[in-house]
């Protein structure tokens, strides 16, 4: 049964125990690969079936549920779980109206114990740690990765540490990985920067770096395609839509669905649609030379979760992207929280990096790309608290460059029944 690590270029394996992010030859990303072949005789839709609503054990964690597909030699015994995932997928008729489209489901990874689909990842990578040992792990972020690895670190007993870069962390995420007790460090740097000086320091400081250049952090997102799939009994929608920063989403996403495909799970692989901030667009711009050039750019946009310039995963990204005949769009600011806004106001709710999944679907559905009766998933990746800055200034018409088309406005009234009619009106 035994997996490996596995160089996505030129092949050459490692065993799981080493600790490794890139391949010894070439420098290439590397995946956790399983012996499918081996797991085609264990796994089926009924097992994962079975485990739904078990109340104890692993298999109450939406990631550890399929534990044979994430980490089948796993002990048990091993495992660091809040439990996680096990998230909502809500049928919006409004949403789909707003984006053009006749059905909208939306997959809300901000109902995760700290709010973002990091959890996931965190589980899968923190287990890792503790059965390689280690007693210290590090990230770079932009601000959900670090709420979650201190969360998990804490859990679990481990010393946590996350690099910020030197401003725009939204302060949701800033209170959670203080409050949680990681050894915060703010770097005068972007988070690109801060992301080569984590893995620069990890060997010297006996360092476990989980940022999503950590395969085993992949292994607990690609759950999300899987939870996905199995709430919507094994049937596979015609598209995935999600937002693309450091691009771990996408590359996991890619390697579930065809795991889920080459196991007979599934009988189709929805096309993905990874939707980028204009201010921080190089896989878009790679995208529009099909792959021939890329090329870092400075990042700028309001949704600073993806204020990302240099994404690590990007090769495995475009090997998704490849796999699945997948698209990539770019959405302005204006249109990320407008989409934002109907979110929050359809009683759902997300941060403003999870709004490009919505502006994003809307732009392909107009576009032509995705046709209106095609069923679209759209990934919303982090909780509304997690930037109440964000939200308050739009709603003020206080955020630069953006004019708010659904604006809430708070009022202010006198403490007499007057004022308050002279607002509320006749019912
Ligand atoms: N949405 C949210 C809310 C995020 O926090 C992130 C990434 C993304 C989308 C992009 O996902 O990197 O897999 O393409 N946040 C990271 C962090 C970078 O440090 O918290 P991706």
């Amino acid at each position: 049964m035994r997996s490996m690590l596995q160089c996505m270029d030129c092949g050459r394996q490692y065993p799981t125990n080493r600790v490794l992010y890139t391949c010894e030859t070439c420098g290439g990303l590397l995946d956790v690969v399983h012996n499918l072949a081996a797991l085609r005789r264990v796994v089926s839709r009924e097992l994962y079936d079975a485990r739904l609503g078990a109340l104890r054990g692993p298999y109450r964690s939406g990631v550890w549920r399929y534990k044979e597909l994430v980490a089948p030699d796993l002990p048990e015994d091993l495992i660091v779980t809040r439990p996680e995932g096990n998230t909502n997928l809500y049928q919006s008729q409004r949403l789909a109206v707003y984006a053009g489209l006749d059905k909208l489901y939306l997959k809300h990874e901000g109902e995760n114990p700290t709010g973002s689909f990091k959890d996931r990842g965190m589980t899968g990578g923190v287990t890792q740690a503790r059965a390689l040992g280690k007693r210290r792990v590090a990230c770079a972020s932009t601000g959900n990765t670090s709420a979650s690895l201190a969360a998990y670190a804490a859990w679990s007993g481990l010393q946590g540490v996350v690099l910020f870069q030197n401003k725009q962390v939204a302060l949701g995420k800033l209170s959670q990985a203080v409050a949680y007790g990681a050894v915060c460090i703010r770097v005068a740097a972007d988070f690109d920067r801060n992301l080569e000086l984590v893995r620069e320091i990890a060997d010297e400081l006996d360092i476990y770096v989980l940022n999503s250049v950590n395969p085993f952090r992949l292994e607990g997102q690609k759950t999300i395609m899987i939870e996905t799939m199995q709430q919507l009994g094994w049937e596979a929608p015609d598209w995935i839509v999600l937002p693309g920063g450091n691009l771990g989403n996408c590359s996991a996403f890619g390697k579930g669905l065809k795991e889920l495909y080459d196991l007979g799970l599934i009988d189709r692989i929805p096309r993905i649609a990874v939707i980028q901030a204009e201010g921080a667009n190089p896989l878009y711009k790679a995208y529009l030379t099909e792959f021939e050039h890329y090329e870092p750019v400075h990042a700028d946009t309001v949704a600073t979760a993806i204020k990302i310039g240099n994404p690590v995963n990007y090769r495995k990204a475009v090997r998704t992207l490849e796999e699945t005949s997948g698209v990539v769009e770019q959405v302005t600011d204006q249109e990320i929280m407008d989409a934002k806004a109907q979110i929050d106001a359809a009683g759902i709710g997300c941060e403003p990096a999870s709004g490009c999944s919505l502006a994003g679907a809307r732009k392909l559905a107009a576009a032509g790309i995705i046709r209106a009766d095609e069923t679209v998933v759209a990934i919303l990746t982090g909780h509304l608290l997690k930037d109440p800055d964000a939200t308050i200034s739009y709603h003020r018409g206080e955020l630069a460059g953006i004019t708010p088309a659904f604006p809430n406005h708070i009022h202010e009234a006198e403490p007499t029944v007057e004022a308050l009619a002279a607002i509320l009106g006749p019912n």
